[in-house]
């Protein structure tokens, strides 16, 4: 899939701007606050219509012209062009799908498939369980549906189940029964996941070869809550009966499939523990790169948005990174200076305008 058109009204620091993109890899260069990042925070917010720096939206509305903000995209697959229209106001949000308002989340991310990688990233091995978590269950999401319906599910269920530990009395009865339906779910989360991690070891150590340009051993390591696919059911119903002192006493949940967690092994070595900046940042880049080769159609494959990646690189590995970025659909890339290549198309960006330049031959 690629963006063909970008609208953006009162978005941030433009006012108005009308953008055509290229297949391949687009380039955004300018100064530090020019406003690479607000477009690419623009493209991003297509795919989960949130921004990725922000949980107030009214902050993405131009300060001068306080009203709205809006955003019109056009997105081809294959043969099949589709229209997305943001608009953000002091009273919500609107988005709509061909000219129909859509209410779920997950109808845009079917469509706009987007894989990101932020400054930020190169942190996910040293922040909470929690962000990990949340970046799997956004990968297996998006690739199967019934995935996200088992987690809402199981949350719900886990509400519930919290709730009844912090009576008074705790209706034990009561309290078994939610447990059994917690296993039942996470018997079935823990297939998609298992399977997810099983794919991303295929393909993860070759795209980690393919920019560090290291003949490395790399390794995701996924920790279950259970890890017995045939005596599941019973090592769960176990494991809660040893934790029901402990989830009395703490009043929640304590155990489950809402608190996995997974690491990666560089050459044996936990890269938590061990790995230098420069290796977790080709890490992460390389495990959120993934999910472009577990989808086959080329029509589907999502986008790529890097914001801010190749500063931090040496030469070489920037080399490798560009060379390897061309071989996908569509890339977006944030850099402070422009790239003079065959394949690369640059846009200055300055002055709260942006400026195509013409592709080099
Ligand atoms: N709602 C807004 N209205 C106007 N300007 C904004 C708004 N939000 C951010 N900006 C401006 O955008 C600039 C930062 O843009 P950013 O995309 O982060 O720059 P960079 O090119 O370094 O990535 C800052 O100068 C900031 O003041
Ligand atoms: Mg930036």
């Amino acid at each position: 899939m690629i963006i063909e058109k970008i609208k953006l009204t009162n978005f941030r620091n433009y006012k108005k701007i009308d953008l055509t993109f290229n297949k391949g890899l687009n380039l955004f260069y300018g100064s530090n606050g020019s406003g690479k990042t607000n477009l690419a925070e623009a493209i991003y917010f297509l795919s989960l219509t949130k921004s990725f720096r922000t949980n107030n939206e009214l902050n993405l509305i131009n300060l001068e012209e306080n009203d709205f903000a809006l955003i019109n995209a056009y997105i081809e697959k294959g043969k099949n062009y589709k229209k997305i229209d943001v608009f953000i106001s002091k009273n919500g949000k609107k988005i709509s799908l061909d000219n129909k308002n859509i209410t779920r989340i997950s109808e845009l991310s079917n469509e706009v498939n987007i894989l990101y990688f932020l400054p930020r990233d190169v942190n996910l091995f040293k922040e909470s369980p929690k962000v990990r978590r949340n970046f799997f269950n956004i990968a297996i999401s998006k690739q199967f549906k019934e995935y996200l319906k088992l987690l809402n599910s199981y949350e719900k269920i886990l509400k519930n189940r919290n709730e009844l530990l912090k009576e008074e009395n705790v209706d034990l009865k009561l309290l078994d029964v939610y447990t059994d339906q917690l296993i039942s779910y996470s018997k079935n989360i823990y297939k998609y996941r298992k399977d997810y991690f099983l794919k991303l070891n295929v393909f993860l150590p070759d795209i980690y070869k393919k920019i560090s340009m290291k003949q490395s051993l790399i390794h995701l390591v996924y920790l279950p809550f259970v890890n017995d696919l045939e005596n599941y059911n019973s090592i769960a119903k176990e494991k809660y009966k040893e934790a029901l002192e402990n989830d009395l006493k703490n009043k929640r949940t304590t155990i489950g499939i809402h608190l996995e967690d997974f690491y990666i092994l560089l050459d044996k070595k936990n890269i938590t523990l061990c790995g230098s900046q420069g290796e977790n940042r080709m890490a992460v880049l390389s495990l959120k790169l993934v999910p472009y080769f577990l989808i086959n159609e080329k029509e589907n494959k999502p986008i790529i948005i890097l914001d801010d990646v190749l500063s931090e690189l040496d030469e070489i590995n920037k080399t490798n990174l560009l060379n390897f970025l061309k071989t996908f659909e569509q890339v977006f890339i944030t850099s402070t200076y422009k790239i003079d290549q065959k394949d690369i198309t640059n846009y200055l960006i300055k002055n709260n305008s942006v400026l195509k330049e013409e592709t080099y031959d």
